[in-house]
């Protein structure tokens, strides 16, 4: 039962010349819970029913009556929406229970397939904090996806192709050695790649000779693909240590590469089209009509551009997957990028460049400045991952040292602090991130969430008894109570809402509010020092909000251990 729906549904049949859905928009949640629950404005209802919004809200006051309802008032303008505290807290509960780590999923997407581009690392370069945004994000939102029964699909679209191979391969051929690659792959490639970059900054002619690689590569020149493909393969084995750290899998590893064969089906299309134009000796598409600059398709040398490969990857997803969305979670920096992508794909005629979504975000920096890969000064996330559990490991021995596990739960939640961080945020901010701020078990963190949901499943098993919503629910009566069932109510709105706006930190916040609201109900109401009854019903409490704290959880791919 949606009681926002029930209240929208009773407004409208009371003939205020407004829809369901129309009501639904302009229901809003009051600041504070003394002004109820939920509250409609009558301003808008003025000019239509020709009366003041003061005597509108009063009018409707007084006729509106339901069982689920303990008072209607209303403020000025404004209806108030008590909800019965009773039957909210019998309603949530018993949902819950019988749905149990399902509460709030969804058939809503049955036989919609949505792709997930994200992570999509570049081979021979470093995994770096910066990837951890894409990275816990994109597996974020295919988690809440899938929860809502979506056909998922993630997909790593590498960046194993470019210019910037034929300066490593130039490298290579130059100094390379490959047991000294073998020992540390990505720090000697990278200092290949850079030293490469010095030399040909002070001589051009070093630059065409990378060029002259591209193309063998481009040829398919077997000694090229040969280097290339090991670079790949050396590359791949390090970042999968790092993934699987995280937790995250993908269902392709197709990148631009794979993908360049497809090019030429672009250019045919884009030629049939009439949609090339010849401009300093390089293949163009113009978006003039967007204020855009145009998307370069061939350059003057005949090769693809990472537009081009990206018109023909999109249009090979639709056809292996038929997407209802393809979504690819990707810095700001490159929004100009996917609005060109868009605009290109939907002047070649295909219907679906309206599904594509460019879910941005803004940068990550560390305390002592911004990131840059260009002069190999870099922070390798896996180094900031296993700092964070050996941090974590440190905080567990002197908090807790006769945890069972003390290495796996360091795991679960060192881990847990930086990918709670890297959500916690609106994603189109920019945020620096903190040690100070990651592993406080008190504020707004992974481990005070993983904390609160520890400290509900040791109260279970301290109980022993089963648990069922077979309860007195008057019992369920102190604004601790009432404020945590709220909470635990909202919980299937705030996941719907989060997929709609492609932002998993909704869920984030929505977690750190069910725990606050935990403790401060752990703190204030006796719940194992009671009555047999006030037991069981407040036992039932603890076991909701310990499923629902960890499914929330695990929709941000953080995992919950029992202790902690
Ligand atoms: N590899 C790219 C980068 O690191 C991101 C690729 C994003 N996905 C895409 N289909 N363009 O900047």
């Amino acid at each position: 039962m949606d009681l926002r729906l029930e209240i929208a549904k009773i407004l409208e049949s009371k003939e205020i010349g407004m829809s369901v859905d129309e009501i639904l928009l302009s229901l809003e949640t009051p600041p504070n819970k003394d002004m109820g629950d939920f509250a409609f404005p009558c301003f808008r209802l003025a000019k239509t029913m020709r009366k003041a919004p003061n005597m509108i809200a009063e009018d409707l006051v007084s006729s509106i009556d339901a069982e689920f309802i303990k008072e209607v008032k209303n403020v000025g303008p404004y209806v108030n929406f008590y909800i019965d505290n009773e039957f909210l807290a019998k309603l949530t509960i018993e949902e819950i229970l019988s749905k149990k780590e399902r509460y709030g999923s969804s058939e809503m997407g049955k036989g919609k397939s949505v792709v997930i581009d994200y992570s999509s690392t570049n081979i021979a370069k470093p995994f770096h904090i910066g990837h951890i945004r894409s990275t816990v994000q994109g597996d974020a939102l295919k988690r809440i996806f899938r929860f809502l029964g979506y056909d998922t699909y993630g997909i790593n679209y590498l960046g194993d192709y470019g210019t910037q191979f034929g300066i490593l391969l130039a490298a290579y051929e130059k100094w390379g050695d490959k047991d000294t690659i073998n020992q540390d792959p990505i720090k000697e490639l990278l200092k290949l790649y850079v030293a490469y970059n010095e030399l040909a900054e002070e001589d051009e002619s070093y630059m065409d000779v990378a060029r002259a690689w591209f193309r063998k590569l481009e040829a398919e020149d077997e000694k090229a693909l040969e280097i290339w493909n090991w670079f790949k393969e050396i590359s791949l084995k390090e970042f999968d240590r790092v993934y699987k750290m995280l937790d995250i899998e993908f269902d392709s590893y197709d990148g631009e590469y794979y993908h360049s064969k497809f090019v030429p089906e672009v250019v045919e299309i884009l030629e049939k089209e009439n949609l090339l134009e010849l401009s300093e000796d390089a293949q163009i598409v113009r978006l003039d009509e967007f204020d855009m600059p145009p998307a370069i398709i061939l350059k003057r040398d005949g090769s693809s551009t990472y537009i081009t490969r990206d018109i023909a990857t999109a249009m090979k997803r639709m056809e292996n997957y038929n997407f209802y969305k393809n979504i690819y979670v990707v810095a700001t920096q490159q929004s100009l990028h996917f609005k060109q992508l868009k605009k290109v794909v939907d002047k070649m005629g295909f219907d679906w460049a309206n599904k594509i979504e460019h879910v941005a975000f803004g940068m990550v920096s560390l305390t002592d400045g911004t990131l840059s890969t260009r002069h190999g000064r870099v922070v390798f996330l896996e180094d900031v991952l296993n700092k964070s559990i050996e941090q974590t490991l440190d905080i567990i021995e002197k908090r807790n040292p006769n945890l069972e596990n003390k290495e796996q739960v360091a795991k679960q939640v060192g881990i847990g602090a930086i990918k709670f961080q890297e959500l916690f945020n609106n994603r189109i901010k920019d945020y620096v991130f903190s040690w100070d701020e990651v592993l406080n078990f008190d504020g707004e963190t992974g481990p005070y969430v993983q904390y609160s949901h520890a400290r509900a499943n040791s109260l279970v098993n301290r109980y022993g008894e089963d648990i069922d919503a077979n309860i007195d629910y008057s019992i369920l009566s102190t604004p601790e109570e009432n404020e945590l069932i709220m909470n635990l109510y909202k919980t299937p709105d705030v996941i719907r809402v989060a997929m709609e706006k492609l932002e998993p930190s909704m869920i984030t916040r929505a977690v750190v509010e069910v725990s606050k609201s935990f403790n401060k109900f752990y703190n204030t109401v006796n719940i194992l020092n009671s009555s047999k009854e006030e037991q069981k019903a407040r036992m039932a409490l603890v076991e909701s909000t310990r499923i629902t704290i960890k499914l929330l959880l695990n929709l941000l791919g953080i995992q919950a251990p029992e202790k902690m």
